[in-house]
């Protein structure tokens, strides 16, 4: 199995945001940018792995501005680490004022996905070729991010058998 750079699978997508994704105070609801953070994140796993992909860990998403309805969101998909068979994916979001052009970064997040074929089994995935200094730093970094998902995983495993033993 051949490695595949970032670059390679990164996705690029924009919505015009409509009426009915406002909530009450007239932004964009967050809800919204999430699924559409959460499927941009999932079309450049399924980019770097050439199969389906899973969400298996959404976190750090960061929520830095309101976004207007009206506003175009530009959302920007690239793989920063990838393991047997989990890929993380780091999402950043802009919104653009279609009438002066102007972009703010609004919301970023770090989300790992599975590959899995039709059965739901997972998947092993392509190696991520690193190439550049920053490649490699979002990859050093994965790593300790990686050992507290994991870390958390295990406590929530841990809290639910004890649960159930009482
Ligand atoms: C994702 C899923 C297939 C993983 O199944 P599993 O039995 O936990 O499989 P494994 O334990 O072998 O884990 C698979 C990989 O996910 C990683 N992983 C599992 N849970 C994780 C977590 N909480 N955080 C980070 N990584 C995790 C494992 O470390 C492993 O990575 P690696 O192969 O790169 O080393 C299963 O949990 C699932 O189907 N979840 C539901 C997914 C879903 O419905 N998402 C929403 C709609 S897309």
């Amino acid at each position: 199995m051949t490695g595949k750079r970032p670059s390679a699978s990164q996705i690029r997508t924009a919505v015009l945001t409509q009426p009915d994704q406002a909530n009450f105070h007239g932004n964009v609801h967050g809800g919204n940018i999430m699924k559409w953070l959460d499927e941009a994140g999932g079309m450049a796993a399924m980019r770097h792995s050439g199969q389906l992909a899973v969400t298996v860990f959404l976190d750090s998403m960061t929520f830095e501005h309101p976004v207007s309805v009206g506003d175009i969101l530009h959302f920007t998909a690239t793989p920063t680490w990838v393991g047997r068979t989990s890929m993380e994916i780091l999402i950043e979001v802009e919104k653009e004022n279609p009438f002066t052009g102007q972009r703010v970064v609004t919301n970023k997040a770090y989300a790992v996905y599975v590959a899995v074929d039709g059965k739901g089994n997972t998947v092993k995935v392509p190696e991520l070729l690193l190439q550049t200094a920053a490649e490699q730093a979002h990859f050093d970094a994965a790593e300790a991010r990686r050992a507290y998902r994991l870390s958390l995983r295990h406590k929530l495993d841990d809290s639910q058998q004890n649960e159930s033993s009482d």
